[in-house]
């Protein structure tokens, strides 16, 4: 079947469809139906049924004979080590970690942080916890201490699982001062951290809560799976939303079984043996779903790589590994390509790689001149696909496993099946082809997309289901053309995308607003050609304030560094007198965005006082922006 008779068998049948699909799931307890609809809008999947995501991603694959195979290569070259590990070993790491974990007193339900680098220990932390029905929360290296804090306070982490430091090209990251200060400023307080030391920095442990990794599974009994209900929570992941405050985005185990297998055979045409790799972070959501989840569900390799595109050491590591472990699909963000081209414009050090099949792009508009660039050198397709942390895999997608559609470049192309995607106007109504709007899909989302947020149920449903109601708001504008091929081209809310990390600027103005001489300020993201977008502050000082503006400019940079992390890439500020609003107190970020940009751009009919835009040009040029 191609791609529009499966979409439409989903449509005709939805329940059938995703019964289908939960075929390729070993269940404790066979769900007897797939839709839970009874307390709509708020909708779960197959929650009769009992099942363990660890046995799932481990223990069936021994079983059925593939235990020599590799589960994950370890591809390090910030270290300059490559480390295998087998199906077998993985189960017995796994088991005996959680084996630890529940002798310390971790049972079903409980939280626990993991904050970790680009570590096999990583992902054997989010099995182990998997594997004893433990609810996980993977918290991002780049983030500071601030950022972690929130996170333990909102989720309340019986246990930490922290490695004592990462690797960045420039430095080491010491996250064992960085865990303990964000344990030092949050109220909750976990019972124990269990601390993965690393050859680079042994970190101080603090006596009577923190443990290292070894001792802690030193003569442990290993612990078998623990079957959950379907709705079960597997993880949190927190992800930027329009205030300080990250939104918990809760993931339901049984639907994101069934989901992500799907996807292995029919988004990236992959199954049991083959190379899978997604250059990305286990700390973002790509890196939950594809470095970690569905390679193992689907029985592949998955390869965990601790490097960057560029520097580590050159422009040709991507190819490197690609060759070295033969990877069949290869996945990154456009970002990491543009990247790697800025480099090596001619494509000169990529080699023929006769075992890629494609190449996936996500994580943020996927640009023509890398699209192109991508595929004449790499000579595979290239596929761009939509998705966010909330749906936990691809809205839409070109679903080579299926059919190979026609590629639009600058379109992720089609919605999958589960996802009826609408353009919608102000007042909800379904736009023609065409035409900008918001995007969003009609309820029920598909198995394995968010419930809900964690702890929050109101602000789910204010964030999401509120605006468009029967519908998922999803934060994105674009529209759809006349065969149906989506073009996402803008975020409706203050999110904004650098280097593929989403980022929040209402966040950061939460920051530079703490500041003692800022009065107000707004950050806009503005275009940049190696990140997509780079974040940048507009500060207008208390009266009386007779600092100079570049010690102010300074302070506020190093304090979003310090609140946030490095990963905000919070470089640029400008001291302004006044911010363009309009009369009823909005700010304009919208236009300072285009002016910004040097993009047309129209005077708001409700703008307080349009001289103030001539200011804010202004200083926009003396940073080198809104050239003409
Ligand atoms: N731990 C600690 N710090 C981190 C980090 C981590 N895991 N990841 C990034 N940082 C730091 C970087 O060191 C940098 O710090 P600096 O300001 O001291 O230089 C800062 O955060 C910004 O990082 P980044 O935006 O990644 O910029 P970069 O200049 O280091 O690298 C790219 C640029 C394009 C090579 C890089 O962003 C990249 O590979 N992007 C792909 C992202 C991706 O895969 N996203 C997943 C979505 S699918
Ligand atoms: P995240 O939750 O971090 O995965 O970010 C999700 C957001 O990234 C989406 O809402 C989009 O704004 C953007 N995004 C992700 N993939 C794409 C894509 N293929 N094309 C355009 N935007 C994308």
């Amino acid at each position: 079947m191609g791609y529009a008779q499966i979409y439409k068998s989903w449509q005709d049948d939805p329940e059938g469809f995703w019964l289908s699909a939960a075929g390729g799931i070993d269940w404790v307890t066979k769900p007897s139906r797939a839709l839970d609809a009874s307390r709509a809008p708020l909708y779960e999947w197959f929650t009769d049924a009992t099942v363990n995501t660890c046995w799932n991603a481990v223990d069936r694959h021994v079983i059925a004979g593939r235990g020599k195979q590799p589960a994950i290569i370890h591809d390090s070259p910030v270290t300059g080590t490559k480390h295998v590990i087998t199906y077998a070993e993985l189960q017995d790491r796994v088991s005996r970690l959680a084996g630890a974990l529940k002798a310390k007193g971790i049972e079903k339900g409980d939280r626990v942080i993991i904050y970790m680098p680009m570590v096999p220990e990583a992902l054997e932390a989010m099995l182990a916890c998997g594997r004893i029905g433990a609810i996980h929360s993977v918290v991002f290296g780049g983030f500071a201490a601030h950022e972690l804090a929130v996170r333990i306070d909102d989720c309340t982490p019986k246990a930490i699982i922290a490695a004592s430091c990462g690797i960045e090209p420039s430095r080491v990251v010491h996250y064992k001062p960085l865990l303990d200060a964000a344990i030092e400023q949050a109220t909750h307080k976990p019972d124990f951290c269990v601390i993965f030391q690393r050859e680079q920095e042994v970190a101080k442990l603090t006596p009577g809560r923190d443990v290292a990794w070894h001792e802690f599974q030193f003569g442990v009994t290993p612990a078998d799976c623990t079957p959950v209900e379907g709705n079960h929570p597997a993880y949190i992941l927190y992800t930027s939303g329009t205030t300080g405050a990250p939104k918990g985005v809760v993931r339901p185990t049984a639907g994101h079984l069934v989901a992500l297998n799907w996807t292995m055979r029919a988004i990236y045409n992959v199954g049991a043996g083959d190379v899978f790799w997604a250059a990305s972070d286990v700390g973002w959501v790509v890196g939950h779903s594809y470095i970690c989840y569905a390679p193992l569900i689907a029985g592949c390799t998955t390869v965990v790589y601790e490097g960057k595109p560029v520097g580590t050491p050159d422009a040709a590591a991507f190819w490197r590994v690609i060759g070295e472990h033969k990877v069949k699909t290869f996945f990154t963000a456009p970002t990491a390509l543009r990247a790697i081209k800025r480099e090596d414009p001619e494509g000169k050090l990529v080699p023929p790689l006769p075992g890629l099949q494609a190449l996936y792009l996500a994580g943020e508009r996927a640009d023509p001149d890398t699209i192109h660039w991508a595929g004449k050198h790499l000579n595979v397709p290239v596929i761009d696909h939509w998705w966010q942390t909330e749906t936990g895999y691809a809205i839409a997608a070109n679903p080579l496993g299926i059919e190979h559609l026609p590629v639009k470049i600058g379109s992720p192309s089609v919605a999958m099946p589960g996802y009826d995607v609408q353009v919608l106007d102000e007042g909800g109504h379904a736009v023609s082809p065409g035409t900008l709007g918001a995007i969003a899909i009609k309820l029920p989302l598909p198995p394995g997309t968010l419930p809900t947020l964690w702890n929050a149920e109101d602000r789910f449903l204010k964030s999401y289901l509120t605006h468009f109601p029967g519908y998922y708001e999803t934060g994105d504008a674009g529209y759809v053309d006349a065969d149906g091929y989506l073009y996402i081209m803008a975020r409706t809310d203050d999110v904004i995308n650098v280097a593929g990390h989403r980022l929040s600027t209402g966040a950061m103005e939460e920051v530079l607003a703490s500041h003692k001489d800022v009065a107000e300020c707004a950050v806009i993201g503005v275009a940049d050609d190696l990140k997509g977008q780079s974040p940048l502050g507009f500060l207008c000082l208390n009266k009386g304030s007779n600092r100079p503006h570049d010690e102010v400019v300074r302070e506020c940079v190093k304090l979003v560094r310090d609140q946030i992390g490095p990963v905000a890439d919070f470089k640029r500020a400008v001291v302004v007198d006044r911010l363009p609003k309009t009369r009823s107190g909005k700010i304009l970020r919208g236009t300072m965005v285009k002016i910004a940009d040097g993009q047309p751009w129209k005077m708001p009919a409700t703008i307080d006082d349009p001289a103030i835009l001539d200011e804010i040009t202004t200083a926009l040029q003396s940073l080198g922006l809104a050239k003409a």
